[in-house]
């Protein structure tokens, strides 16, 4: 076996390496703590849309009222697909896991842009909005063709949750409900150098295109450790199915060192600030919530309660974003398998905005392994192994 003189320090998972410097994120995982751009989560949670803070992450500011609609109009008149991703989104809807849906009518959007080669700043941002406003396209499409209806073309004139709601729905979408998913959007929207996010910038470090990168970070999100929690955590509730069954679940789930998706995460070791955000929405839909909504609301809350008092303080392992979605998104009307493909819809303005930032001092991602194998082995032929 081949060592070095002095084994390296291995930071299995990148864990605790810094990758580069930014000015679009912090997560203060020690206080749980999130800001966008400085900005704090719950502030713009309750104040801000999606299209503003899409355009805080690209830009760097808040955009005034001319700025921002301007920044509305290029998204709204993004939001048609071609035929040919219609035709990707027919072919696959129901063949394939939703995310995957995604992830390849994204990689043919390429088809209907002829700036694909095009690196310079203007044009990836010209990509960026486009990507932005058409993911949610993509996503209400499949959601569509999943419940056996055929698509409906966006909507010109209305916001982009909105017209999102519009689009999976076929109706109009009532406040509350486009409150909610627009607040969805904004937590969802950035979270510094998650998996799904270095997945993108070690593509487009490479310099292929925008749409090659993001569709690395698309492939990221969905497993069950990042994005895919979602999904989890709600299988999760519903197998419990009763709100009394949840102690039960949850210390047998443990026992078996079984981990509860929803809860825990790299940098928290602190409440998820979002989570916080969701919880309050969680109380208020309680009051007037019957039904499975509300059993699956009580296991949430016990469920929460009990994995606090468990591993919260002793461990460091509290809910993250991912955990009071599945509750509110069953509210929301919004199937189980759209969850990961609407925080895709989400993130892509957080991956368009690192990878524009990292693209300003762009350097090859290339780390090292510790190769511990065999070296100069002789090679026996054939015949005589
Ligand atoms: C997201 O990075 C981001 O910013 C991601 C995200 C974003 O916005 O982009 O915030 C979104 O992905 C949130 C995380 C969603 N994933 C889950 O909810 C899946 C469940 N969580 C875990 O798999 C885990 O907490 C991770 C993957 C999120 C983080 O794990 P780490 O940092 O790699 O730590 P680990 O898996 O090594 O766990 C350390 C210890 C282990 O115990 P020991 O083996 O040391 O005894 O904590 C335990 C783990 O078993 N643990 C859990 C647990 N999470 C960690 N035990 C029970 N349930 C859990 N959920």
């Amino acid at each position: 076996m081949y060592m070095a003189e002095n084994t390296p320090t291995i930071y299995q998972g990148l864990d605790g390496v810094y990758i580069t410097e930014s000015k679009i994120c912090k997560v203060d995982g020690t206080l749980g703590r999130l800001y966008y751009r400085g900005y704090s989560i719950d502030v713009l949670a309750q104040n801000s849309s999606f299209e503003e803070v899409s355009y805080l992450l690209l830009y760097g500011k808040l955009p005034n009222k001319m700025e921002l609609e301007s920044f509305e109009n290029e998204l709204n008149s993004e939001r048609d697909i071609p035929d040919g991703v219609k035709n990707i989104i027919r072919e696959m809807a129901k063949k394939a896991d939703p995310m995957e849906t995604l992830r390849t009518a994204v990689s043919a959007l390429v088809i209907s842009d002829a700036e694909v080669k095009d690196n310079s700043p203007a044009a990836n941002l010209r990509k960026m909005v486009k990507l932005i406003s058409k993911i949610s396209t993509i996503v209400a499409q499949i959601g569509r063709l999943r419940a056996g209806k055929d698509f409906i073309p966006p909507a010109k004139n209305i916001g982009h949750v909105e017209n999102f709601l519009y689009m999976l729905n076929g109706k109009a979408a009532d406040a509350k409900l486009v409150k909610f998913i627009n607040t969805m959007f904004i937590l969802q929207a950035e979270h510094s150098s998650n998996a799904s996010t270095f997945a993108t910038l070690v593509t487009g470090s490479t310099l292929a295109d925008i749409y090659s990168a993001v569709t690395s970070g698309i492939s990221a999100l969905k497993g069950p450790l990042h994005g895919g929690a979602d999904e989890e955590a709600l299988r999760m509730m519903l197998a419990i199915g009763n709100p009394d069954n949840t102690e039960t679940y949850i210390n047998e789930a443990l026992a078996g060192k079984q981990k509860i998706m929803g809860f825990g995460h790299r940098v928290y070791k602190a409440y998820d600030p979002r989570a916080k955000v969701l919880k309050t929405w969680l109380v208020d839909i309680d009051k007037t919530s019957n039904g499975k909504v509300k059993d699956l609301i009580q296991i949430a809350l016990r469920a929460e309660k009990l994995m606090v008092e468990r591993l919260g303080q002793s461990h460091g392992i509290w809910p993250n974003v991912d955990f009071f979605t599945g509750p509110l998104y069953t509210w929301a009307g919004i199937p189980i398998e759209l969850f990961t493909p609407l925080f895709a819809a989400a993130r892509i303005s957080g991956w368009c905005a690192h990878m524009l930032e990292y693209w300003e001092h762009n350097k090859l991602f290339r780390p090292l392994e510790y190769y511990t194998g065999p070296i100069n082995l002789d090679y026996v032929p054939l015949d005589k192994r």
